[in-house]
């Protein structure tokens, strides 16, 4: 017999913090969330001052080392980073191991694997502060060649070796495109790096957290982080929402589309928050780096099934679009194959994990919760006699 549901619910209290919701588990610095005001900051700056100010490469800084950087703080990085931007030959002979539909979140989880295990064991099972900080810098100047590289075999094309004199944000689209990034969408990418970066105890920095307390290393907890931010629920939603598109294919059919979609109780993805229920803190920004974007391709049709979706979504639901409503059509019309949109994530993401990683290791104490047991009761093998 089953243990009885009431007790079960009793023992958890009518199960109101399933899946943790609402629990405050520890403290963190790395940044605020205040679902009242639908604000977030980081580091103490509000995210929207640091998207409209900050290059990325600087955000990272702030985000592991709680300040923003000086000029000289910033070149060094900068410098660091450009000369780690490569991607290493053990890497790449993995990724090309890989069949060319393994999903491109697969192949990132796999590559950064390959990575640490490709590094001196015993400079991997260093987590000291600053052992963890190179390696989070190390990580951050490598994942976007595993990126670009994926979508470009997947087109069929070469690598495109990484180029010491551009930007983070111009070698990456570099590397991905093989051309030179036009400003415009240079500064729409960069916004959305800075927007992805950091959102407190999110499902996979929990992850990075989770695996951080058992004092495993640094690698396996992005690797772990990677596949909690695949699934559709998290970052795999910017992803969603491109094929949602697709399925619409036009603003005309919004309407009859989402009384089908409702009718059948269907998510729709990049709407909808476990914490900000009256709005995203991050939308207003990625909307506006998106509607440059629409004007530089002249994507009226896009934008007009996108206005569409969300005021009648809104209209009908009162749930607001989150981040990746806005991010996943900006990295359509930028030109990433829907597939490479939460790898994008990855990218972005692995400061604020490495930043959780940092501050998780220096006041450690593991992450064991309890479980209520609903399984079947006490019972015995038989025959068996207990040694006396
Ligand atoms: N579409 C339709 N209904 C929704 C949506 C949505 N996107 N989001 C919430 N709801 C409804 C639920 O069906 C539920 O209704 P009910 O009470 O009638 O059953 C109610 O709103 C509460 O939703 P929950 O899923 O219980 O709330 P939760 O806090 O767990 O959900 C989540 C948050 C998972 C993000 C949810 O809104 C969702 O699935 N959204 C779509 C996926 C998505 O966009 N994820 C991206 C997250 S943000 C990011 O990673 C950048």
């Amino acid at each position: 017999t089953l243990a009885s549901e009431g007790h079960l619910r009793e023992k958890l209290g009518e199960m109101q913090h399933r899946g943790l919701a609402g629990v405050t588990v520890d403290y963190t610095a790395v940044s605020k969330v205040n679902p009242g005001t639908d604000s977030l900051l980081y580091r103490g700056y509000p995210v929207q001052e640091l998207a409209a100010t900050q290059p990325f490469e600087a955000v990272a800084l702030l985000l592991w080392n709680g300040e923003l950087p000086d000029a000289t703080e910033l070149a060094a990085f900068e410098e660091h980073e450009r000369a780690h931007r490569d991607l290493d030959p053990a890497v790449k002979a993995a990724i090309d191991l890989l069949p060319l539909d393994a999903h491109p979140m697969d192949v990132v989880r796999t590559a950064v694997s390959v990575l640490g295990a490709s590094a001196p064991a015993v400079e991997v099972a260093d987590n000291s502060s600053a052992a963890d900080l190179a390696k989070a810098k190390l990580l951050f100047a490598k994942i976007p060649a595993m990126v670009a590289y994926d979508q470009r075999r997947r087109r069929g094309q070469e690598l495109v070796e990484p180029r010491a004199d551009l930007d983070y944000s111009s070698n990456f689209l570099y590397m991905t495109f093989g051309e030179l990034p036009e400003e415009v969408v240079r500064r729409a990418f960069t916004v959305s790096m800075i927007l992805y970066a950091e959102h407190s105890f999110n499902a996979s920095t929990f992850t990075a957290r989770v695996i951080t307390s058992t004092t495993s290393d640094l690698y396996s907890a992005v690797v772990g982080a990677i596949g909690a931010l695949k699934g559709a629920l998290h970052g795999g939603a910017n992803e969603a929402v491109m094929h949602i598109f697709d399925e619409i294919g036009d603003a005309a059919n919004v309407g009859p589309w989402l009384d089908d979609a409702l009718a059948t109780k269907r998510k729709i993805m990049g709407f909808g928050h476990r914490v900000y229920k009256r709005g995203d803190s991050r939308v207003p920004k990625m909307k506006a780096a998106l509607d440059t974007l629409v004007a530089h391709y002249d994507a009226t049709d896009l934008a007009a099934l996108y206005d569409a979706l969300e005021a009648d979504f809104v209209s009908r639901k009162g749930i607001h679009p989150n981040l990746d409503y806005p991010s996943g059509p900006a990295y359509h019309l930028i030109g990433f194959d829907t597939l490479t949109f939460t790898p994008l994530f990855v990218a972005a993401r692995v400061t604020g994990w490495t930043a959780h990683i940092l501050e998780q290791t220096a006041s450690n104490a593991l992450i064991r919760p309890l479980s209520a047991y609903n399984g079947v009761d006490e019972r015995h093998i038989d025959g068996y006699v207990p040694d006396s």
